[in-house]
């Protein structure tokens, strides 16, 4: 529950309206649901409606799973509710599996006791003639229900509230508009790809939003911390809808630790409180202070750290130039062509052991080229180095090849059987469903499982010529084809005990001295995240076994995205040639190649993204005054 201290609590210097972070996305929704919950019941007690302004998308469902929750479990009841969406796409029918019509009775309606009567969402098939009063109407209901008591919010990545795109005006009412290229193409994956967005929507408006008694807005997530601060801390401004928000007297944000990441507080907590001056804050706020000044770290002066807010630092440490020294050196332990530990050499300062040199090494590859793609390098050196390096596919990765890389492997298999008279009924079976399912098949359909199969089967040859070319046996190649991932859609079931076994059993099997692993803790809705923490519950299960004590888990960022440096442990340079070689790697996945199935709004390959990456890190380090590599991987170590 968000207390009234909570919203009372001071707004930082830099921050423009009340934010309250909460250290994952399920405590922040409980907090939210059980708010909701006290006004649906203070209103029953008065007699009168709760009238609550909805969102969809993926960043409310938790709070309706709460409030589904609560209906079961603790009697809540919707009789008193009116709810009054904030959006739908136009056009587009009610019945529509993407519809927000559709959303709200899967995710909500469909399982309280609300009167449908009193559930109130845009209608996206209405004629065009109609839509202005359809609109006006819709503002008028709002007003006849006595106002919006709590408005929830979502915030697109281009600070979109409703569906008001950046442009929109602090007046306007609900309307149709057109929705920008960044929200269609998040919408692409819904809708099995861009061209199938619909390409307007109709909207609540800025004003009708205003108007509401509460605001809460909520976000999760990495992939929204960046327009998270502008809107928090930035001026407000029509480019930027969510940033009308600081004008409302109860609006407030909602976040998890990732999306409020990029805030002043998190990102320089020293301008925002006294703080205490730990290794990890020293090495941040010397970072943020160099790359500020645009100094490398060693040619930071006393009026530096004076003029940005760290003289405490000073104060405590003595001058500049013994602070630089310190970080400097810090940094520089961090860099090591040994990702196994170097055998024979002293490893005090090293992130890796040396002994024992020969290592067993289980890297976890959530999709089947996470590996490749996130450290290629690494796992190359891993090899050559010498050490037993296995790897653990967690998901077959089906869903991303595309139909018709599918059908040319259906075909080779068909015409390859009827070549040789090679036949069987369960290829037979195989070979004529998922023909039959890709001829068939509308936008949108879940693929059939013998599909799936075929799908995955690509997925795993192409992982297992990877495999190869680094050098790893075809028998340390793990599939461990995760159940929670087969449900055929982009929706994955949550973890189950199923996974966590084959995972547990795994390591138990490999007893490895080092465990890599997909570090997205920030993708509270990827796969990525439920794969990590399939590990984090196997690892649980099975600490206390006598390996495991000798057991290090690395974690490398999985989506193009890097580390912070300043929490980077280990970073392994790479030579331009190891570069292209791993470039090479990455292109055996031959069906994630020239254009995939869910591309996002960034239209380069996946090799690109990972040279990008990599440029980027070494460029960093670089900039900090260390020495100038081609590229990096980089790495933190979890302790558990
Ligand atoms: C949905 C809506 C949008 C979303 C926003 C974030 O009704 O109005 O503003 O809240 O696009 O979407 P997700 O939550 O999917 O990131």
């Amino acid at each position: 529950m968000i207390t009234d201290n909570q919203l009372l609590q001071p707004v930082t210097s830099y921050e423009k309206i009340p934010v309250t972070i909460f250290s994952n996305a399920d405590e922040a929704c409980k907090a939210v649901a059980a708010e909701i919950a006290q006004l649906i019941r203070s209103k029953q007690k008065e007699g009168t409606n709760a009238v609550l302004g909805l969102a969809t998308g993926s960043t409310p469902k938790k709070i309706y799973r709460q409030l589904i929750r609560m209906h079961r479990e603790e009697g809540l009841s919707f009789r008193n509710v009116i709810c009054f969406n904030l959006d739908e796409y136009y056009p587009l029918p009610a019945e529509s599996k993407q519809s927000y019509r559709h959303f709200m009775q899967e995710n909500l309606f469909n399982h309280v006791d609300i009167n449908p009567g009193n559930c109130h969402i845009p209608d996206g098939q209405a004629g065009l003639e109609s839509i202005k009063q359809l609109c006006e109407q819709y503002e008028k209901l709002i007003q006849d229900a006595g106002g919006v008591d709590f408005q929830l919010l979502g915030i697109g990545r281009n600070g979109h509230i409703g569906f008001n795109e950046p442009g929109s005006n602090i007046s306007s009412l609900t309307r149709l508009i057109t929705l920008d290229k960044i929200t269609r193409s998040d919408a692409a994956t819904e809708f099995s790809g861009i061209a199938n967005v619909p390409r307007r929507a109709i909207t609540m408006g800025v004003k009708t939003i205003l108007s509401a008694k509460r605001i809460v807005l909520l976000a999760w997530g990495e992939k929204k911390s960046e327009i998270v601060r502008q809107a928090v801390e930035g001026p407000v401004s029509e480019f930027l809808p969510a940033s009308y928000l600081q004008a409302h007297h109860t609006a407030s944000f909602i976040l998890d630790e990732t999306a409020a990441a990029l805030l002043t507080r998190r990102k320089a907590p020293w301008l925002t409180e006294d703080v205490e001056w730990t290794k990890q804050l020293v090495k941040k706020a010397v970072i943020h202070l160099a790359l500020s000044c645009e100094k490398p770290i060693l040619k930071l002066t006393n009026n530096d750290y004076n003029e940005n807010g760290l003289s405490s630092l000073l104060v405590l440490h003595g001058n500049a130039y013994d602070i630089n020294i310190k970080v400097f050196n810090w940094l520089q332990h961090t860099i090591t062509g040994w990702p196994g530990g170097k055998p024979d050499a002293d490893d005090t300062h090293r992130p890796e052991r040396s002994q024992p040199s020969r290592k067993r090494v289980l890297i976890f590859s959530p999709h089947p080229d996470d590996d490749i793609i996130s450290m290629g390098g690494t796992f190359q050196r891993l090899t050559d180095q010498g050490h037993e390096v296995h790897v653990a596919y967690q998901t077959s990765g089906n869903i991303a090849v595309a139909d018709d890389e599918a059908f040319r492997f259906v075909e080779f298999v068909r015409d390859f059987n009827r070549q040789f008279q090679i036949s069987s009924p369960d290829a037979e079976r195989i070979v004529y469903n998922s023909d039959a399912c890709l001829k068939q098949k509308k936008n949108g359909e879940p693929d059939i499982p013998e599909l799936r199969f075929v799908k995955g089967l690509i997925r795993k040859g192409e992982a297992k010529n990877t495999c190869r070319f680094v050098g790893i046996p075809d028998e340390n190649a793990h599939f461990l084809n995760l159940p929670f991932y087969e449900t055929g859609t982009i929706e994955k079931k949550p973890i189950g005990d199923d996974d966590i076994n084959i995972i547990a059993a795994l390591i138990e099997q490999i007893e490895p001295h080092q465990i890599y692993a997909a570090g997205d803790l920030a993708d509270p809705h990827g796969t990525h995240k439920v794969c990590l923490d399939g590990i984090f519950a196997a690892i649980k299960r099975i600490k206390h076994l006598e390996f495991m004590k000798d057991c290090w888990l690395w974690l490398y960022k999985g989506a193009w995205a890097e580390w912070d440096i300043d929490i980077i442990e280990m970073a392994i340079p790479m030579s331009p040639e190891q570069v292209l070689k791993k470039r090479y790697g990455i292109f055996k996945h031959q069906s994630q190649k020239d254009g995939v199935v869910f591309q996002g709004t960034d239209s380069r390959e996946f090799w690109q993204r990972a040279e990008d990456r990599n440029k980027a890190t070494a460029d960093l380090y670089n900039k900090l005054g260390l020495a100038e590599y081609e590229a990096m991987e980089a790495f933190v170590r979890w302790k558990f």
